[in-house]
């Protein structure tokens, strides 16, 4: 009899040690120390058994049991343990793999990319960057630009009108007068911030102002109704044309490569005096005016020269329209204006201005 537990015992602890799983388990619990297991009817039969016997069999078989019982929740413990490691494992993410972006990672426009640049180089020259509206008044647009009311320039720049009803809060035009129809607009070049710049600090004053300008133009391949500037001001003691000269040609050869030369020409614009073109030196016949071939160069049109701003020394006129006064007698500045498209176009060899709206991504893109 004892060898009988003894080899029931063992069999079921083979068994308990090789159960794959918990359903495994609980039928090998059933089988060996259920109800209707061999173990549970040798114990309850103990009764039947000679007295000199009962005593061994009974403790052997309870020990058989307590045995079994522990193995089974040993084994139980081992097999709960294993899955939710497995589970772990199977589940785990490794944050470390670089992940496969939805689309392609994309870039800067190439009007953004160019601003930067040119905004660059004067924040190197110890430029502030400024920014300013773009639905402007008429004040700061044409008049303190010494555009007086009916100058002839204004109507060279057709603007876009608003209607001072239309604005979000009421306004006051310069002589403290609700606006009339032609007092509000979309400002038709950066310039306004002259002015106001000039209000917002006083000189020293270096800014660089870039931003979008309007115009009531036609649409073609140089000309859109919006495009983008980039103003510069410089107002300090003893300021100079000479300041003018040096700094632009800086900026120029910054901008298209430490070879290009620039020139002054007389120019007009109502706020400066004098004006001047700034040219710069052709970068594709270095000024030749001619290609390798012998043949015209249809850059600059065989002037070895291209314009690419407009400038000159602030206007008397114009430091009288600030607030508050700049002395026109003591106070002395340079301004400048400069096209974004037009010196990307240079720069990148760009035939058509509606390239830069037309989100056509196989011109963006070669802009990465
Ligand atoms: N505002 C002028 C234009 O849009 C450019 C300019 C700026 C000229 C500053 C002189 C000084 O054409």
């Amino acid at each position: 009899m004892l060898k009988r537990i003894e080899s029931l015992r063992a069999e079921a602890s083979a068994a308990i040690a090789a159960a794959p799983d918990a359903v495994a388990l609980e039928e090998l619990r059933v089988r060996h120390l259920g109800r209707k297991s061999e173990l549970t009817r040798l114990l309850r039969g103990i009764a039947e058994l000679e007295p000199a016997e009962r005593g061994p069999v009974g403790a052997a078989a309870n020990a058989a049991r307590a045995a079994l019982e522990g193995e089974l929740a040993a084994r139980r413990e081992r097999l709960e343990a294993a899955e939710i490691e497995g589970s772990l494992a199977a589940e785990a993410i490794d944050v470390t793999l670089p992940g496969t972006p939805p689309v392609a990672v994309g870039h800067l426009n190439l009007l953004t990319r160019t601003r930067r640049e040119i905004e660059d180089v004067f924040v190197g020259l110890g430029y502030r960057v400024m920014e300013g509206p773009e639905v402007e008044h008429d004040f700061y647009n044409f008049t303190a630009l010494n555009h007086p009311p009916g100058h002839p320039a204004r109507q060279a720049q057709d603007s876009f009108y608003i209607d001072p009803e239309t604005l979000p809060e009421a306004v006051v035009n310069e002589r403290g007068l609700p606006p009339g129809p032609t007092d509000v607009l979309l400002r038709t070049h950066t310039s306004p911030m002259q002015v106001r710049g000039m209000e917002a600090q006083r000189p020293p004053l270096f800014i660089v102002v870039p931003g979008a300008a309007y115009r009531r133009d036609t649409i073609d391949a140089t000309h859109l109704p919006m495009f983008h500037q980039v103003e510069g001001l410089a107002v300090a003691e003893g300021i100079s044309l000479a300041d003018l000269a040096g700094t632009l040609d800086h900026a120029a050869k910054a901008l298209f490569g430490p070879e290009r030369r620039t020139r002054l020409k007389p120019d007009y614009f109502p706020f400066t005096e004098p004006s001047v073109q700034v040219d710069v030196s052709c970068f594709a016949c270095d000024g030749s005016g001619r290609l390798a071939g012998g043949e015209r160069d249809p850059l600059c049109k065989g002037t070895g020269w291209i314009e690419i701003l407009g400038a000159g020394m602030v206007d008397p006129n114009v430091f009288g329209f600030v607030e508050d006064g700049y002395d026109p007698e003591t106070t002395q500045g340079f301004a400048f204006g400069m096209g974004i498209e037009r010196i990307a176009m240079l720069k990148h060899g760009i035939p058509d201005l509606r390239l830069f709206v037309e989100s056509d991504v196989r011109f963006l893109e070669q802009f990465a």
